[in-house]
């Protein structure tokens, strides 16, 4: 089985992470730790970074007063510890600003220069500093404006260097053709595959005007197009080697809805231009809004993925959030919401059932355990499990572990085992064998969904033969 490389997009540190960016990278690294447990450690790298050489990164150091690789420093500090805080495994996290990656950058753009696909021409046209892309009349409202940015964009008229992307149609229809899951979802493939048939246009790749960045290495009077850097941090986190083992497995990116074009075209027309291998799989996710309005600054609802780390814990941040709605479509992140959820299958739902199912079989069976057994019930839900999480049906792999708890809850009630247990022990028995299974998966495929409880669900399960002490796993918030 091929290696697996796994990547979240790199963030613009203009800002703090807030929980759109915390969405993607805790559904990129559930992802990672299921393929670490499914193919083991070693088979699995997944990496995340930040994206500074950006004209965002300029403007808000310059509104913070502070030089621009100290601001860059703070920031890049505060994504790595916010992941750090909510419990992200990931294995490296790339700076676009380190040595690694521009040298990275400027190898792979001599390579792309000398294939004939740089040239120099004239770049006349808009551009969203916001979406940091050039934009044509099409893309704006009817006040002409950027519709995410609700800003105009700023005419350009400079001199440029251009990457022959309308050279690459048929070649990327054709990888399109002969890879028929390389973009999912199959919504987001159809409109990338019309983009492309309407015609591909030649990028710009650079600015000669741009204050920061990199320079472009035919020259260096000019700076690189910060999407074109950005995207080869998915090598140069590799050591810059595309002949690294982890680039020559199964390469997977992780990325909203609205950067797919960048990653579904001009990515793989650069590693095309490069002569590297395209990564196998992009996943393309959707956008959520909080209690049904879109999360902005101005008014004020954008929610920090720490606060509610701090409040639920981290078990509750992921599952709240990719439980919310199928990974892959838009929804909606509610309080209320991740109030219940919380209350109900967290609190009252997996944690009551682990608490009472240990004190029980203390009680009645003096903590022995069953010993561990093969059946084709108990293969047959893992690979049920399984199956939807190598689907990335993420929201559905919770539901059908939470379907697991309340199954487990409905026989505890059901059968009344306690009661049961001072009438008739061995009728009891088999209770909390069916009992001991379920929290054997449960804590099995905690590693993946909720990886802080795992080890006290672990401890709770207990040795070869006797179950460990009962604990609570979710207190009440405070
Ligand atoms: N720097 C570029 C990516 C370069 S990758 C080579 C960028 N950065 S970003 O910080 O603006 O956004 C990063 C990711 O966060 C995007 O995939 C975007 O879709 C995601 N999200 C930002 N807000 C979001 C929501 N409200 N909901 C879901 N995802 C959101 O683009």
């Amino acid at each position: 089985m091929p290696s697996t490389y796994l990547t979240t997009p790199i963030y613009y540190v203009n800002d703090v992470p807030h929980i759109g960016h915390a969405y993607c990278t805790l559904a990129t690294d559930t992802l990672a730790r299921f393929y670490r447990m499914t193919q083991g450690a070693d088979q699995v790298c997944f990496v995340t970074g930040t994206d500074e050489n950006s004209q965002k990164t300029v403007d808000a150091a310059t509104m913070r007063g502070t030089e621009i690789y100290t601001y860059l420093e703070d920031m890049a500090g505060n994504w790595r510890s916010t992941w750090e805080t909510i419990g992200i495994s990931f294995d490296d996290f790339i700076r676009t600003t380190e040595d690694r990656h521009i040298q990275t950058v400027e190898n792979l753009l001599k390579r792309i220069y000398d294939k004939g696909d740089i040239y120099e021409g004239l770049y006349k046209g808009l551009y969203c500093s916001g979406c940091e892309t050039f934009k044509k009349e099409s893309d704006l409202d009817e006040k002409g404006h950027c519709p995410d940015h609700k800003k105009a964009p700023e005419a350009l008229e400079e001199a440029n260097y251009f990457f022959r992307l309308s050279d690459y149609q048929d070649r990327l229809l054709e990888y399109f053709e002969a890879h028929p899951f390389f973009l999912q979802p199959a919504s987001r493939r159809n409109e990338i595959l019309s983009f492309i048939k309407e015609g591909l246009d030649d990028i710009s790749i650079s600015r000669e005007s741009a204050e920061f960045g990199i320079p472009l290495p035919m020259n260096p009077d000019h700076k690189i197009y910060v999407w074109f850097d950005a995207l080869i941090n998915y090598i140069s986190v590799l050591s810059g080697r595309e002949a690294d083992p982890f680039w020559e497995g199964e390469v997977t990116h992780i990325v909203g809805k609205d950067i797919t074009r960048f990653h579904c075209v001009i990515w793989p027309a650069m590693l095309m231009s490069a002569g590297i291998k395209l990564p196998e799989k992009v996943f393309a996710h959707g956008f959520f809004t909080v209690e049904g309005v879109k999360m902005s600054k101005s008014l004020g609802n954008v929610i920090s993925p720490v606060e509610l780390s701090e409040k639920y814990g981290n078990d509750a941040l992921r599952c709240g959030l990719l439980g919310s709605f199928e990974f892959g479509g838009d929804g909606d992140f509610s309080r209320a919401q991740f109030d219940k959820f919380y209350e109900t299958k967290l609190a009252g739902g997996v944690g009551n059932l682990f608490n009472r199912v240990v004190i029980l079989m203390h009680k009645f069976m003096e903590g022995a355990k069953f010993a561990p057994e093969a059946s084709e019930a108990i293969d047959q839900r893992q690979a049920e499990f399984e199956s939807l999480m190598d689907a990335k049906k993420i929201k559905a792999a919770i539901d059908f572990y939470f379907g697991v708890v309340d199954q487990a809850n409905v026989l505890l009630n059901e059968t009344e085992v306690w009661k049961l247990a001072k009438t008739d022990l061995e009728a009891a028995k088999k209770v909390f064998q069916s009992l001991q299974r379920s929290l054997e998966f449960l804590a099995i495929n905690a590693e993946v969904l909720l990886p802080e409880s795992a080890p006290q669900m672990q401890a709770m399960l207990g040795e070869e033969d006797r179950l460990g002490e009962a604990c609570i796993l979710f207190a009440k918030p405070e």
